[in-house]
């Protein structure tokens, strides 16, 4: 997901004059809008605000590591997006994107539906209140207990992901004498990455039924023949951190194909296409993600036009985005601990957290940005590489950034852009407690999962 290369750099922006990196911004204090949540902002001391508190406030009540989430920015997503697609289209945050019961609230009250990948997602979703009509489910390997209390809970769709789990959830659901909502996850042949797609011939992944070689169409040939299914649609899912819209309308042309196809063949116009998630959002300054009304625009024309083409009534849209929603409304809190300059390399800045906290950086090659945010400084920008305390060289929180030079032990630096794909992919790594989540808003802030304890390690441990 890197968007460029980074060699091992020198440690001063002054001496930088080769290499492949962003120059340092003219002020390191300023903080871009673009990568911070919306009620960020710095208070007349310089410190870090969010929902109007300061981020030493914070770290003393909540402790470092953490992460803050701007409850009213993940709102406003929520509203963008439902908006942007209108009454005619529904919008399901992907919930492995965070998930926790305060945020299914928060969708509830936001009018969003949910996808939920796992029985635990589906729990917390059901235990919270989300009304089972407005839960998708997914997963390339759902078990049938997993199945089974998804049917009897009544979620609106399964989204089936091969031959046997049409058959294994047309059984639970006859079992139970219901007519299960599903819809069928098709491989449309387009593999997304961040700034290209590439249009292969053969898919090669363990996710849906591919289209090319008439796959998709034998796995709707089935679940049409069998009356315990009710099958409202086509899914698509292309990949993820996605800028370009041209991966989407190659997958939506060809999504309609499929459903002009199923006409010819059997007369019936499915009445649903889901065109998944994967929208980019600002991880550095140099990202440019799309607005969910340029997303829902885009979308909605090319359907539109190839239904027209094709004869066919518009199908109602769904989308699933994740990281578009949560992704940009939190920042991880660090405090700085040991400061290590190697000279002629760089300085590594380690903070009490690390891969635990955030794998993206060692999984993914991710970017992120980082600020010093306990106090502004006029101090040189320094090269940096942030790292974590794991016992794990590739442990980087923050590959390369610019922090002032004045950095000292015991400041607070913040990554922003954590809400999605963090805590949700957060590990125990050498016993690290995996770190809370509050959620702030108008000068209030709450923790919505606790920071777990050396006494939850203690009590999965059963001796
Ligand atoms: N729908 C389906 C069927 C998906 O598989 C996913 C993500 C989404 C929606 C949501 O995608 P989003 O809008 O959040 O990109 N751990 C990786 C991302 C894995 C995404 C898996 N599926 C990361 O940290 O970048």
């Amino acid at each position: 997901m890197s968007r460029s290369a980074h060699p091992a750099g020198p440690r001063h922006a002054d001496v930088l004059t080769e290499g492949h990196y962003s120059a340092p911004a003219a002020d390191l204090n300023v903080l871009d809008e673009k990568v911070w949540s919306r009620t960020v902002t710095r208070d007349a001391d310089g410190a870090l605000t969010v929902g109007g508190i300061g981020v030493a406030r914070l770290a003393e009540e909540f402790g470092t590591p953490a992460y803050f989430l701007d409850e009213s920015d993940f709102r406003a997503r929520c509203r963008a997006w439902s908006e942007a697609f209108g009454p005619d289209a529904d919008v399901f945050y992907a919930g492995k994107a965070f998930l926790s019961r305060a945020v299914v609230r928060w969708l509830q009250e936001e009018g969003l539906h949910l996808d939920v990948c796992s029985g635990g997602e589906l729990t917390t979703a059901l235990d919270a209140g989300m009304p089972a009509e407005r839960i998708a489910f997914h997963g390339n390997n759902k078990t049938v207990a997993e199945i089974e209390r998804a049917v009897e809970a009544g979620v609106g769709r399964i989204v089936l992901d091969s031959f046997q789990e049409i058959v294994r959830v047309a059984h639970i659901a006859r079992s139970r004498g219901v007519r299960q909502r599903v819809q069928i996850r098709v491989t449309v042949g387009v593999e997304a990455h961040t700034h290209e797609f590439i249009a292969t011939a053969h898919e090669d992944q363990k996710f849906g039924i591919a289209l090319a070689d008439g796959q998709a169409a034998e796995a709707v040939r089935r679940a049409l023949g069998l009356d315990s299914l009710e099958l409202i649609g086509i899914h698509s899912h292309i990949g993820s951190q996605i800028f370009d819209m041209a991966g989407f309308e190659v997958s939506a042309r060809r999504v309609v194909q499929l459903l002009a196809e199923v006409r010819d063949e059997h007369g019936v116009e499915l009445p649903e296409i889901d065109l998944g998630g994967g929208l980019g959002i600002a991880y550095t300054s140099d990202d440019d993600p799309r607005e969910p009304h340029e997303i829902a625009k885009a979308l909605s024309d090319i359907v539109t036009r190839e239904c027209e083409s094709a004869g066919l009534r518009t199908p109602r849209i769904s989308v699933e985005p994740g990281r578009a929603i949560v992704g940009p409304t939190a920042f991880t809190l660090y405090e700085v601990g040991t400061i290590k300059p190697l000279e002629g390399l760089r300085t590594y800045v380690s903070v009490d957290g690390g891969m635990s906290d955030n794998i993206r950086t060692a999984l993914y090659d991710a970017e992120y940005s980082v600020a010093l945010v306990s106090r502004t400084s006029d101090a040189e920008p320094m090269l940096v590489r942030v790292v974590g305390k794991h016992c794990e060289s590739g442990d980087i929180v923050v590959k390369d950034a610019f922090l002032p030079a004045d950095l000292a032990p015991g400041d607070l630096i913040a990554v922003p852009a954590t809400g999605a794909y963090c805590r949700s992919m957060a590990s125990n790594y050498n016993h690290a407690l995996r770190p809370p989540v509050v959620a702030v808003r108008d000068g209030e802030a709450r923790v919505i999962v606790r920071r777990e304890t050396e006494e939850d390690l203690l009590r999965l441990d059963v001796g």
